[in-house]
Parts: C-alpha cells; sequence; structure tokens
C-alpha cells in the first residue's frame, strides 16, 4: 500500500498506542518527521508548458551515410544535419542504425551513440540480462519479411515502415531528436486509430487519440490516465478494414527510462530522456498474434503458475493478530465459502522491518503452530514483503537489526554518489533499498528469505513498495538515523483516528442512515482535522520551468524535458529514490536510468530465492512495479484501487493491459483497497473477479471489514460464484498452459476474439475468459440488468447462457438488455467450446480429486473443440504432464 496521502479525512494521532514489546522503544516515542524532508522544487510538465521548445521546430535531424547491407538488413551512420539544437540535453552527433529482420514477422530499428563506451551503455542500452533482447531467429532469411522498411534522407533521415501495401509506422516529415538526456521519435497515424497496451495506467482499454502516457514508477493509489507502478512501452494496433480482415501490428520500445508518449490526433510522438531508439514492429496480423509474437520473440513467456494460486485469496491491512487470522479462517469455514490463501500485509512485522514478526501479535510459534493448522487444510500463506530495508539507528544497540547488518556487511545497498548508503524513508523510518545489480545482492535476498521462511513457512511473497517508493527527498536519513525509528513524515491510514468514511456511490440508497451518520462523522473529523491543523501537503522548496542543457553535463535530478509526473511539484526526486543515487555495477549505473526497473528486478531476485526455498517448484511471488518481461517470474496485482464503481469498472481495462504486457496473473483488489465497500459493490465484485486469473479480496487498515462474508448477500455471491470458479479450475490451468507455452492470453478483449468487427473496438465493459466464455458484468450500481453485445452473430456465432445452457436469442449488433439482479453474473458459452470441468471441491487441492465433466457446446455447425492440460500442478519440472485435444464433428 502507499503513503494514502490523497484520502480527504485526516485526523491528528495523539500518541500512538501499538503494543511494543518491552525491549522496543514505544511508538508514542516515536517522532514523527518533519514534511519539510518531502519538499522538492515545483516543475512545469513539458507537455503543458506553452513556452516550451518544440524540439521538432528546433532541431536539425541526422543524414546516413555509409549504409551497408548485412546479411539481415543494413546498418548505417547518422551524422547530425546541421546546428546542434540542444533542446532537453546535448546532441549526439554521430549514431548507429542497425536495421534487423529479426524473422519474417520481427523487424528491429536500433539508433544508439557510434561511440559507446561500456562504461556508458547502461545510459543508452538495457542490458541483455534485464529484459528480453532479441537477435535473428534461426533461420530467417529476407525472402517473405511480412514487413519492409524504407527510408531517406531528404530532407533528413527518415523511415517508414509497411506490411503490403499499409504504412504502419512512418516518421516521413519529422526529424529525430537523439541527445543524452532526450530522444523524440514522431509516427504518423491513421485518423481514429486503435491503439491498446502502453501499460500501466488507469484509464480506457481503448488509448484514444488525445492522451500522454507517462512511464515514471510511481506509489500513488490507481490514478486515472497518470503514471503509476509499471512500464511496459509497447502498444498494439488494430485496423479495421471494410469487407476483409482486419489488420493488427505491435510497437515496443525497448528503453526503461522516464518517458512520455503523446498519442494526438493524427500522430503518437514518442519521448524519453535517455537512453536509445531501441524498436520492434511486430507484423501480427491479429491481435493474438501481436501478444503472442511480444511475449514469445522478445520479453518471454508468461510463467506458469501453481495450480493453488487460481484459488481464492483474502488479505487485509489491519489484521491484528494470528487469532484474527484463524478468525478469518473460519469465517470463511462457517460461511461455506472456498478460501484458498490468507495474506498479511504489513501488520505482522516487528516496526515494519521485513523478515521479522511482532513478537506481540505475530509470535513466530503460534505463526507455526496457525500454518500448520492452515496447511492441513490444504491452505496457504503470503505474507507482504516491503522493498524497503530499515536502517537502525547506529548509536542505539536495541534498535539494531540483522537484515540491515548483514545487507551493511555486504554492501548490498543502494548508494549516493560519494559511496555512502542512500537513506530514505518508508514505513519504519531511514530505510536503505537492496541494489540488484550488484552481483552479492542476490545471495543476500535469498538468504534472507530462507532464514525467515524457517520461522515462517509462507507459500509465496507478496512484493510491495518496489517503484522504490521512499516518503522523502535525497538521502533524508544521512546524518539522521539517531532518529530512528521515525514516523513518516504525514498521517498514514494506520494511525489512530484516521478512520476513513467515504462508501460507494450507492451507499446513501442501500444503507441511508449509515450514510447520513457518515457524513456527519466525516464532517466532524474534518473539522478536528483543521483545528489541530495539519496538512498533508509539503510547500515546494522552489519552482521553476526547466534546466537548461550543459554541455558534457547530465542532469540526473533535474533533466531540462520534465515528464508530467503526477506527484506534487512533477520531479522526478519527489516520493522516490533520488535518480542520482548509485548501483554497485561495474559503470556506477545510476537509478536515473534504472528507476523503472527497481520491481522487475526485487521481483525477479525474490522468484530466483523462492527457487532455493522451494527447490523444484513454481515460484509465486506478486509484486507491485513492473517492466516489460516481468510476466516471466511475477504476477501483479493493481494496487492500491478505492471501494468505488468507478474502480471495478477499470479492473478490467488493467487486466487487458496485462495481458497484452504478457502479466496474465493479474487481479485487483476485489471490493476496493481504499475506502468504505458496502454489500452491493462487494457483491458485484466479488463476483467479476471470480473471472481474473488473481482473485483476492484486500483493503485499508482505516476502512471496514470486507470479507466475503461480512454481508450474507455479499456471501451468497460468492458461494454462487466460487463454484463456477472452481468447476472451471481446469479451463482456467489450461488456458495458463497456453500462455506460458504459447504467448496465448488468459482474460481477452472481446476485440480479440471477433477481431474484425470494429464496433468491438473499445469494448471494457465485457470480456472473454479463453475464447469459450463471455463475461458480462454488471459495472453500476443499483441496476437489475445489464446491456450484452454478443459478439459474431453475424457469423453464426452461437451463445449459450451458463445457467441455463439455453441459446441466446439475439440480434448481430444490437445491444441486448439481459436480466441480471444482485447475486447474478451473465456469463454465456460460445458455440464450439468444449469445456473441462471438475466438481468443486473445499479448496484446490480436494478439487482436484473430483470427477471431471466435459461441457460440449455445439456451434451452428454442429461441431465442438477443447483442451485440458494436467500435470502435478506444483513442479518447475514435470514428470509427467497431458495435453489433451478433443473434438465433436457433426456426423
Ligand atoms: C561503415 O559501416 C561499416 C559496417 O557497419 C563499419 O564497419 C565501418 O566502420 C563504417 N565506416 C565508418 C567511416 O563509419
Ligand atoms: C534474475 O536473477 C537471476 C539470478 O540471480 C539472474 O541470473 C538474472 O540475470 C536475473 N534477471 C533479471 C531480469 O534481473
Ligand atoms: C520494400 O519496399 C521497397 C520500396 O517500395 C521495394 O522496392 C522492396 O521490394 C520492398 N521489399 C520487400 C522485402 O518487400
Ligand atoms: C484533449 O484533452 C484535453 C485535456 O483533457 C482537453 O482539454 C481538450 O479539450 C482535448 N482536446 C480534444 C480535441 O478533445
Ligand atoms: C487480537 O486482536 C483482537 C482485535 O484487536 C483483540 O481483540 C484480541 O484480544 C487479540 N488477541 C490476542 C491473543 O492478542
Ligand atoms: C542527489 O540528489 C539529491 C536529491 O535531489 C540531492 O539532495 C543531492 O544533493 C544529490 N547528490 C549529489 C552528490 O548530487
Ligand atoms: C447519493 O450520492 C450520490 C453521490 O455519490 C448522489 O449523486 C446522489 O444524488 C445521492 N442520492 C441520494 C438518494 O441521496
Ligand atoms: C450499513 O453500513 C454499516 C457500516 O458500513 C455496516 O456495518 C452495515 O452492515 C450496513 N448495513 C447494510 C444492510 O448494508
Ligand atoms: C565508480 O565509482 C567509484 C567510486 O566513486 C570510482 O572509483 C570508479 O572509478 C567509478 N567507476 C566508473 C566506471 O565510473
Amino acid at each position: 500500500m502507499g503513503p494514502w496521502r490523497v484520502l480527504t479525512a485526516i485526523v491528528l494521532c495523539s500518541a500512538r498506542s501499538l503494543a511494543q514489546t518491552p525491549t522496543k522503544p514505544q511508538y508514542s516515542a516515536i517522532p514523527t518527521l518533519n514534511a519539510s524532508i518531502d519538499a522538492a522544487p515545483s516543475l512545469i510538465p513539458n507537455i503543458l508548458d506553452p513556452t516550451a521548445p518544440n524540439a521538432q521546430d528546433v532541431c536539425p535531424g541526422y543524414k546516413a551515410t555509409n549504409v551497408t547491407n548485412t546479411i539481415h538488413g543494413f546498418t548505417a551512420n547518422l551524422l547530425l544535419a546541421g546546428k546542434p539544437c540542444n533542446v532537453y540535453g546535448n546532441d549526439v552527433a554521430e549514431l548507429s542504425l542497425v536495421v534487423e529482420y529479426q524473422s519474417q514477422k520481427r523487424l528491429s530499428v536500433k539508433v544508439f551513440p557510434k561511440y559507446l563506451a561500456p562504461a556508458n551503455s547502461s545510459q543508452y542500452i538495457i542490458p541483455a540480462f534485464i529484459t528480453g533482447l532479441p537477435d535473428v531467429d534461426e533461420g530467417t532469411t529476407l525472402l517473405g519479411n511480412e514487413l519492409n522498411l524504407t527510408w531517406s534522407n531528404e530532407p533528413s533521415f527518415q523511415f517508414e515502415i509497411s506490411r503490403g501495401s499499409e504504412r504502419i509506422f512512418s516518421t516521413v516529415g519529422t526529424v529525430i531528436v537523439f541527445e543524452d538526456q532526450f530522444l523524440e521519435l514522431v509516427t504518423s497515424m491513421i485518423p481514429e486509430y486503435n491503439v491498446y497496451g502502453l501499460a500501466e495506467h488507469i484509464g480506457n482499454f481503448r488509448l484514444g487519440n488525445n492522451l500522454t502516457r507517462t512511464f515514471y514508477a510511481a506509489d500513488d493509489g490507481n490514478p486515472i490516465d497518470s503514471n503509476v507502478y509499471g512500464t511496459h512501452p509497447m502498444y498494439l494496433e488494430t485496423r479495421y478494414k471494410m469487407g476483409s480482415d482486419s489488420l493488427s501490428h505491435g510497437v515496443y520500445a525497448r528503453n526503461a527510462h522516464a518517458q512520455e508518449w503523446l498519442l494526438r490526433e493524427n500522430s503518437i510522438t514518442y519521448r524519453t530522456i535517455g537512453g536509445s531508439f531501441d524498436l520492434y514492429f511486430l507484423s501480427g496480423p491479429t491481435p493474438k498474434k501481436v501478444i503472442a509474437q511480444y511475449q514469445g520473440g522478445i520479453v518471454g513467456l508468461p510463467a506458469m503458475q501453481m495450480y493453488w494460486v487460481l484459488g481464492f485469496h483474502q488479505c487485509r491491512w489491519g489484521y491484528q493478530n494470528w487469532t484474527v487470522m484463524q478468525e478469518v479462517v473460519d469465517g470463511y469455514a462457517n460461511a461455506g465459502i472456498q478460501l484458498e490463501t490468507l495474506w498479511n500485509d504489513i501488520d505482522y512485522m516487528d516496526q515494519y522491518r521485513d523478515f521479522t514478526n511482532g513478537e506481540l501479535n505475530f509470535p513466530v510459534p503460534a505463526g507455526q503452530a496457525f500454518l500448520e493448522k492452515l496447511r492441513a487444510a490444504g491452505q496457504h500463506y503470503v505474507p507482504i514483503v516491503d522493498s524497503n530495508i530499515y536502517a537502525p539507528d547506529p548509536g542505539n544497540a536495541s534498535d539494531a537489526y540483522d537484515t540491515f547488518s548483514r545487507g551493511a556487511t555486504q554492501r548490498v545497498f543502494i548508494q549516493n554518489p560519494d559511496e555512502s548508503f542512500y537513506y530514505g524513508d518508508n514505513w519504519p523510518g531511514f530505510s536503505v533499498w537492496p541494489d540488484f545489480l550488484n552481483p552479492v545482492t542476490q545471495d543476500f535476498w535469498t538468504n534472507e528469505l530462507i532464514a525467515w521462511y524457517r520461522d515462517i513457512p509462507y507459500d509465496g511473497i507478496w512484493i510491495d513498495l518496489s517503484e522504490a517508493s521512499s516518503f522523502c527527498v535525497g538521502s533524508c536519513g544521512t546524518e539522521n538515523l539517531a532518529t530512528n525509528p521515525a514516523h513518516p513524515p504525514f498521517l498514514l491510514p494506520g494511525d489512530p483516528g484516521m478512520i476513513d468514511y467515504t462508501y460507494p456511490e450507492s451507499f446513501n440508497i442501500t444503507n441511508v442512515t449509515e450514510a447520513a451518520s457518515a457524513i456527519s462523522a466525516s464532517a466532524s473529523q474534518a473539522s478536528s482535522v483543521s483545528a489541530t491543523a495539519t496538512t498533508s501537503s509539503t510547500p515546494p522548496a522552489s519552482t521553476f520551468t526547466r534546466t537548461v542543457p550543459t554541455p558534457g553535463v547530465r542532469q540526473l535530478d533535474f533533466p531540462p524535458y520534465v515528464i508530467n509526473n503526477f506527484f506534487e511539484g512533477h520531479a522526478l526526486v519527489k516520493n522516490s529514490i533520488a535518480p542520482n543515487a548509485t548501483h554497485s555495477d561495474a559503470y556506477n549505473t545510476t537509478e536515473y536510468e534504472m528507476h523503472n526497473l527497481f520491481g522487475h528486478l526485487i521481483s525477479n531476485a525474490t522468484y530466483h530465492a523462492l527457487l532455493q526455498v522451494f527447490p523444484n517448484r513454481r515460484p509465486f511471488t506478486v509484486g507491485r512495479s513492473q517492466f516489460a518481461g516481468s510476466g516471466n517470474f511475477t504476477a501483479h496485482w493493481g494496487g492500491d484501487n478505492y471501494s468505488k464503481w468507478g474502480s471495478m469498472y477499470f479492473s478490467i481495462s488493467q487486466a487487458l493491459q496485462f495481458a497484452v504486457a504478457g502479466i496474465p496473473m493479474f487481479g485487483v483488489d476485489t471490493c476496493g483497497f481504499a475506502g468504505n465497500t458496502d454489500y452491493e459493490l462487494c457483491s458485484r465484485w466479488m463476483q467479476l473477479s471470480a473471472f481474473f486469473p488473481f482473485y483476492r479480496n484486500h483493503n485499508v487498515i482505516a476502512s471496514i471489514a470486507q470479507e466475503a462474508y461480512v454481508w450474507s448477500s455479499v456471501a451468497d455471491a460468492t458461494r454462487t460464484v466460487m463454484q463456477i470458479r472452481f468447476s472451471l479450475l481446469p479451463y482456467f490451468y489450461t488456458l495458463f498452459y497456453q500462455a506460458h507455452f504459447l504467448g496465448e492470453t488468459v482474460m481477452r478483449a472481446v476485440a480479440w476474439e471477433f477481431p474484425n468487427d470494429p464496433q468491438l473496438a473499445g469494448v471494457d465493459n465485457q470480456f472473454m475468459l479463453g475464447s469459450c466464455l463471455l463475461i458480462t458484468p454488471v459495472l453500476v450500481p443499483q441496476a437489475e440488468t445489464v446491456k450484452t453485445v454478443f459478439p459474431g452473430l453475424a457469423e453464426k456465432t452461437t451463445w449459450y447462457d451458463w445457467y441455463t445452457l439455453k441459446t441466446v436469442d439475439a440480434e448481430a449488433g444490437v445491444n441486448t438488455t439481459i436480466e441480471a439482479p444482485l447475486g447474478h453474473i451473465p456469463i454465456f458459452i460460445k458455440g464450439g467450446s468444449i469445456l473441462p470441468l471438475q466438481q468443486p471441491g473445499n479448496t484446490t487441492k480436494t478439487s482436484r480429486q473430483n470427477p471431471f465433466n466435459i461441457l460440449i457446446a455445439l456451434d451452428s455447425g454442429g461441431s465442438a473443440s477443447g483442451s485440458l492440460y494436467l500435470d502435478d500442478g506444483e513442479s518447475l519440472v514435470q514428470e509427467e504432464s497431458k495435453y489433451i485435444e478433443v473434438k465433436s464433428e457433426s456426423a
């Protein structure tokens, strides 16, 4: 979870009274840090600054010389075609261009400085070990390429990529800008283009043509259309054709720097504050093929998950002790709802220190007894691990923290330019962060996870705050460690007195009395806030527009080009490890290059640590920040959303983004993280999320409990849908197998399954699970019906109602209104499907021992087909597995 400064209701806490062991400092004694430690200058984002120069107007572009054909394409030198513009950095005078036809379907265009010294290469090119750097596929010849690059030097170097007569990417009429801190490339686009992807953002599935996608990993709670946790600089474009098949292609820019994609009416402008152009074009021609080409050919296929991960997960920030945890387990059992995994947020830790258990509330012996019982019931446990490591007060021996001591001895933490540790701030107080570019850090991380596992035998690890989030600017703990443990410089939801009084939109209808009392309680809390006068926002340290490029200097913290970072003041240094922090690799790589990769690296390190903890078992890790390729080793959840109908609606487009990005194991905090939920929203959401791969209910400490058994209506709705999810587990698992081996998707856009119907281009209120099931959830309050489109009717697709197995009677292209009272989620089976089903047990384990059923839904021609994958559900390397394909053909 994040700092939650955006919450409106804030009350000053009195002394903190959290229980502590006698040897630890009392929380009441913890000083609250001064808000000034988070003060950063306020900047004007370039896209909002009318005085900012337009690189296209002032930069000279390049001319290609020394064009040399190679076996797989050509190379050239690009020479600056005029006076340097130095618009947001220092122009690089000589560049190398490498064009490679890497397969019949993939074309790569690389532009990087001609004089690339090893010491500065990471400033430009992400090393191959970090994320896929594809080469030419074996056996590729120039014959039969589906893509074709043409170029010219007039008036300056420009190129075009086409597929047949279709121009899919074109810089014609624009200049290429390549500076040490700013790169720009513009492609023209067709009118009303359909572009998808560019995860991670909260917003519509189809991106629209008046939008800027900013990438800079940020610990901010699900802001709409702003930068958030992850960076996947890849888009999918679909072009519909009258009377023939649509054509889709993909574009991936392999660059991890802070960057922006300006989607405009007739163009897309790609800008980054460093790195190189490392572009890949994928020829599709269907959306599913583009995604498969991206996963299989570039970033790698998604990790195969263990079978039990498909069960239902319950989490909450605010489970106070093991007894409360047991009560939740019992609550689910008593309600007859399948609970597969119970999770812990930071409550279990000793003063928010990773790999520790609070002695009073989460003692190890009681935890072991609890986990033994859980395991005996076939259930699992997944705790949170934060990305920061508490840095104790060096002058107070009783504050010592072994994980820190071990890491400090091995010097595995991110540093300041002067080689001192970089001390930022997070939950426990001043903290350091593991440096995963340091070759020793993997062992450190593995050993910490192994040692803690001996105490607390967890089943997977949840990595949080991996943006990496720091609640102050710069190395604010340097010289201040004597203050540790310290409270962050603002109030947090866990602080006493911080009660959240917000509710979903229709709460004033479903719970009139409570809604009225919430409004008055909220008002009184707000007035006590103003009486005690605390402010959650930090005054800016200064205000300026932008820095001026300086020859030979890279201005890491305040680069001349200002991205539209979500945080107040927009500076890169806000709420994050500063860009000038350095890594202990051979090149002293800085956070400037690595910022968007921290979450990717910590998830990878956790995956590899879990391989040691559980040899030959598929590691289960869920991470918050991620990068292109993270799907190889981690699942992802949508982060800090809200108990609002809008958050539930956007969860579908979030999942579809991550299907494009190659992280199919995705889900959001069901019923909403921040704010109170109510029975109506929670009921709808528990039913919707049952069709997401990762199915977890989770919320914040400051709001009411929202386990599925809290309201009888939610319990009913959950029991109903859980039976469906559990009977579909073999189907879900088979989809994962197909994703893992073939680059298929699990949750799918309707537009991907029916790619020739332009009316489906923007549909994100319905979705498909695999190619067999269509889900049409209710996404608005107080509804009894929902409108649904039945795709493919014009091509004779048949749809069957899941519940009645009756053929749906609907008209092509018409929104059909169907009954959807609370507790009912409409599901339809596509004709032509064969679904493997299994009778639900109370856990995935018992379900797997139950009899199978096969559901055959014939298409209009009387045929159907389907598949089933079986293995032991857990091992990385399987001794035995089976893939079965079945067909039913009309006689
Ligand atoms: C011209 O290109 C070839 C092939 O890449 C390269 O070996 C050679 O050094 C280049 N010449 C100059 C003057 O850059
Ligand atoms: C992941 O960790 C393994 C083991 O430490 C390492 O070999 C690999 O290069 C890492 N990959 C990434 C993406 O960091
Ligand atoms: C690429 O396009 C150029 C110019 O239209 C044409 O001459 C060439 O044959 C094309 N190459 C391929 C492989 O299609
Ligand atoms: C584009 O978006 C901006 C900001 O949301 C808005 O002010 C403007 O009117 C939009 N322009 C068009 C043409 O829709
Ligand atoms: C656990 O926490 C609950 C809720 O705060 C409290 O009522 C109970 O006494 C605690 N139990 C133990 C054993 O600490
Ligand atoms: C690094 O960045 C921080 C935050 O902007 C700044 O306070 C510090 O002075 C910088 N350190 C160096 C050595 O430039
Ligand atoms: C309930 O609250 C919503 C805002 O969330 C408001 O639009 C609506 O008018 C209210 N309805 C009633 C019946 O008070
Ligand atoms: C009304 O709201 C309160 C507070 O959230 C909750 O405890 C109660 O269960 C709600 N009642 C109904 C019928 O939803
Ligand atoms: C990295 O930093 C250290 C310490 O400041 C310095 O000795 C070394 O030369 C630097 N290495 C490079 C490649 O810049």
